[in-house]
């Protein structure tokens, strides 16, 4: 198979995390015999310092002609405490989502049995979990007018939704949940907000198409308090924008830490494929940011971008082996891991390469057993 595929390591941790997960790309292409073009692109902050823009239309275009991104993190702390900054590294983020028209994220949260205990939930609670969440990305207060007026002392952010943006996001979650346990739990403020009553209607008119997959509705507020009581209640679950944002990190708790979480955001073009923390610098250039979110985000991107089925398995599996050989970043590791089980950030992607190999290999014997 052949693919363009373009890395956007952005800021802080990004640039450290995607060199490992494009170092698994390169070694899938090569066990598996595809051929992976790669060209790689500025966003975010390192943008606005080359071009003064954080989406430049040079990037824009690269990401337009190619057939999947994987992409790190964007942000600054320069910018985080001065919010009289007008142009700032997330706008190349909001901005390349609108205009690739990535409209729906997809944030599994899957805990590796062997990351039970990093977790600061109890163990019994968490054991089993699989959440598959699907939180509407080109809506919402991120895009609605926004503004000041009274002289500077009113702000506000419209929260709006179009009857079209909710279909196609719940039509996507109920097509997932068909191939998993068939539940749908749409997460609103319905109680209160207009654009969420409507968020509601369009959900019950859409999930009529879908006899087979039960729905329920949640408040965001009882869902954030759900989700840590009894994860093991959802399946997936469909929701907009900002409450999106935040469950998601909140579920980041289920797999241990954030920086074993991966994203994909599709829509009618290219995928986007990006581990959920973001640009971290407070660790940034001290080689010990977890690079699994990313690794697992080109595992998604071999699946859902590809279709590579198998390969993308054989990348998960050797995360999976890796951990169960007791390697750990700082961020998962705990008091009983022993201290040369502590990996930075390559040492981790190294780790997880090796595994690859074995697990790589392994898998294209049993499938030329097959073909023979
Ligand atoms: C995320 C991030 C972004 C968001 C920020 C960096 C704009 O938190 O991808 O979850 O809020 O969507
Ligand atoms: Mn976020």
């Amino acid at each position: 198979m052949n693919k363009k595929i373009v890395i956007l390591p952005g800021d802080g941790i990004g640039k450290e995390v995607t060199t490992e997960g494009k170092k698994v790309l390169e070694k899938i292409s090569e066990l598996f015999d595809h051929r992976f073009e790669f060209d790689s692109a500025i966003i975010g902050h390192d943008a606005i310092e080359a071009t003064g823009n954080p989406l430049p239309d040079e990037t824009l275009s690269k990401l337009k002609n190619c057939d999947a991104i994987l992409f790190g993190a964007v942000g600054h702390p320069k910018y985080d405490n001065d919010p009289t900054l007008k142009v700032r590294p997330e706008q190349g983020l909001l901005k390349m989502r609108k205009e690739l028209g990535l409209y729906a994220n997809l944030r599994p949260i899957k805990l590796f049995d062997e990351l039970l205990e990093a977790s600061s939930i109890k163990p019994e609670i968490l054991k089993g979990s699989d959440i598959l969440f699907f939180r509407e990305l080109t809506g919402d207060v991120y895009f609605g007018e926004k503004g000041r007026k009274d002289e500077g002392k009113t702000a506000y952010d419209l929260m709006i939704y179009q009857k079209y943006e909710v279909e196609r996001i719940a039509h996507k979650a109920f097509q997932a949940a068909r191939t998993r346990k068939k539940k749908v739990t749409s997460v609103d403020k319905a109680n209160v907000l207009e654009s969420s009553r409507l968020w509601r209607e369009v959900v019950n008119e859409v999930s009529k198409q879908y006899p087979d997959v039960t729905l329920e509705h949640q408040f965001i507020d009882a869902a954030a308090m759900k989700l840590i009581q009894n994860p093991k209640s959802f399946d997936v679950v469909v929701t907009g924008n900002l409450f999106g944002d935040i469950l998601t990190d909140e579920a980041s708790q289920i797999a241990g830490s954030m920086g074993m979480l991966a994203s994909a955001s599709v829509g009618d073009q290219v995928g986007l494929y990006e581990p959920i923390h973001g640009s971290a610098h407070d660790i940034t250039g001290k080689g010990i940011a977890n690079p699994l979110a990313s690794i697992l985000s080109a595992a998604l991107m071999l699946d859902i971008s590809f279709g590579l089925k198998q390969e993308s398995e054989a990348v998960i599996k050797a995360v999976e082996a890796t951990l169960k050989n007791g390697y750990r970043t700082a961020d998962i590791a705990d008091s009983k891991t022993p201290k040369d089980k502590v990996l930075d950030t390559s040492s981790m992607g190294k780790q997880v390469l090796a595994q690859l190999k074995i697990v790589g290999s392994r898998q294209i014997a049993v499938g030329s057993n097959y073909n023979s």
